[in-house]
């Protein structure tokens, strides 16, 4: 099976949480973008979705489903998104579409988070892929040295790339993360960050994980 089958599957197996007659929570990435697609099959069960990006928005509103601004929804069944990396926990990276900011938003307005995922992104510690941590230009440097001194690492600038909200990323390679929880509230800390790519403090409930063999559904 192909990545995008893996994909595919998780995405066809994420329709059976959305609720009917609810908005729903759309994340972002080529895994989001399969679930978009299973999702315009039935669109007309649903009240609308609200997007965690620009890209989100116009692939949602491409298929003619309803998008709507987070501050007019007050309560979302289930948020739908796929990540980077998961732990036994649960505990994710995500970010590495630079949306991580507005999934979080997203999230944080969901009853149910559904993580979508080929099994390529199980892993034991989180860290081997880098950590996204979004920031207001003018900070970036100033971020990058307390990331050094507060957990090592090595903060890279992704070039060419300014988020949704107007920052830039800075992706740190060579973390290995045994607090999740720790380093996303320690991080969050920092003057300049406007948020990091743990998804642990809120972290999935269940992640839908594509196999050779089939999806896997893991329960937190
Ligand atoms: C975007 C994200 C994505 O969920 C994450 O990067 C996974 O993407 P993909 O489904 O393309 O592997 O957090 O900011």
């Amino acid at each position: 099976m192909t990545q995008d089958e893996l994909k595919q599957q998780v995405a066809m197996a994420a329709i059976e949480y959305v609720v009917p007659d609810t908005y729903i929570g759309v994340g972002t990435g080529s895994t989001a973008n399969f679930f978009i697609d299973e999702l315009a099959k039935i669109k007309g069960k649903i009240k609308g979705a609200v997007a965690s990006s620009e890209a989100t928005a116009e692939r949602l509103k491409g298929h003619g489903i309803p998008v709507l601004e987070l501050n007019s929804v007050d309560e979302m069944s289930v948020y739908i998104d796929g990540a980077d990396e998961a732990d036994a926990g649960l505990n994710l990276i995500k970010g590495g579409g630079g949306a991580l900011t507005r999934e979080k938003i997203v999230l944080a307005v969901a009853k149910q988070f559904v993580c979508i995922a080929d099994d390529s992104k199980k892993v034991d510690v989180l860290g081997k892929f880098p950590l996204p941590i979004e920031v207001i230009p003018m900070a970036r440097s100033y971020v990058a040295r307390e990331v050094v001194k507060r957990f090592g690492g090595e903060p890279v600038l992704r070039e060419g790339f300014t988020t949704d909200n107007g920052n830039v990323i800075l992706d740190i390679h060579g973390l290995e993360i045994t607090d999740p929880v720790a380093m996303e509230t320690e991080l969050n800390s920092i003057v300049g960050v406007v948020t990091n790519g743990l998804f642990a403090a809120r972290n999935a409930d269940i992640f839908l994980c594509g196999t050779a063999n089939g999806v896997e559904t893991i329960k937190a």
